[in-house]
């Protein structure tokens, strides 16, 4: 079985890159299972951020290492919270990281807008090295809108307020294996595992 380095610390994408990886024999490793600790994600876009973790990782434990970079981004915010989304109730300075702070924030910015169009976005980037030169890149979106109020146990992060556009469910509502199919991360990944298939790790 070939082994990756999945670069993030987070249990909600960890369990869903493991779900699907699996299927390619690949055993995705949680970097915390090296001691990485967290990168910096000091950039404007999905992809240099993806693209800093994934050597970040690589280089800590000699792995090829799985990153991505996700969040969700909000038509009537121009596009926020977007990169910030891990850390949008955090920007004034308070800590810690708490989706609950999140979606709260995020309806207080909402609060009276009728545009309520959203989607996630997700990059996925693989290094065979640290300094790979030509990484795998692939990419996803998710289309949907904000509740006003949440809905539903599963998932993480936004997904009690993402109301997906075609099942009329919210991120919270679906089964694992429904989300894994449409969400922006399935789709990225399902583009990856495609180009994963013809490159010898
Ligand atoms: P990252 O770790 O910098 O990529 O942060 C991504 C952040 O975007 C997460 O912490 C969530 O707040 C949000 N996010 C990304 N994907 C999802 C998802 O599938 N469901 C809910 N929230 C998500």
């Amino acid at each position: 079985m070939k082994k990756l380095v999945i670069a993030t610390g987070n249990a909600g994408k960890l369990r869903e890159i493991q779900h699907l990886l699996q299927a390619l024999n690949i055993e995705a490793l949680p970097q915390s299972d090296f001691a990485v600790p967290e990168a910096e994600e000091p950039h404007c876009t999905f992809i240099e951020n993806a693209l800093a973790k994934a050597r970040h990782a690589s280089q800590h434990t000699g792995l090829p290492a799985l990153a991505d970079d996700s969040g969700i981004c909000v038509d009537a915010l121009q596009g926020a919270p977007g990169v910030h989304s891990a850390r949008y109730a955090c920007l004034d300075g308070t800590e810690p990281k708490s989706d609950e702070r999140n979606n709260a924030k995020l309806l207080q910015s909402l609060s009276g807008e009728k545009n309520r169009y959203a989607h996630y976005y997700c990059v996925m980037v693989l290094v065979r090295y640290a300094d790979d030169p030509q990484p795998l890149i692939a990419e996803g979106i998710w289309q949907g809108e904000i509740l006003q109020q949440p809905r539903g146990d599963g998932g993480f992060g936004y997904d009690p307020l993402f109301l997906d556009a075609k099942t009329d469910k919210t991120g919270a509502e679906l089964p694992l294996e429904i989300k894994n199919r449409i969400s922006h991360r399935g789709q990225a990944l399902a583009k990856l595992v495609h180009k994963l298939e013809r490159l010898a790790l």
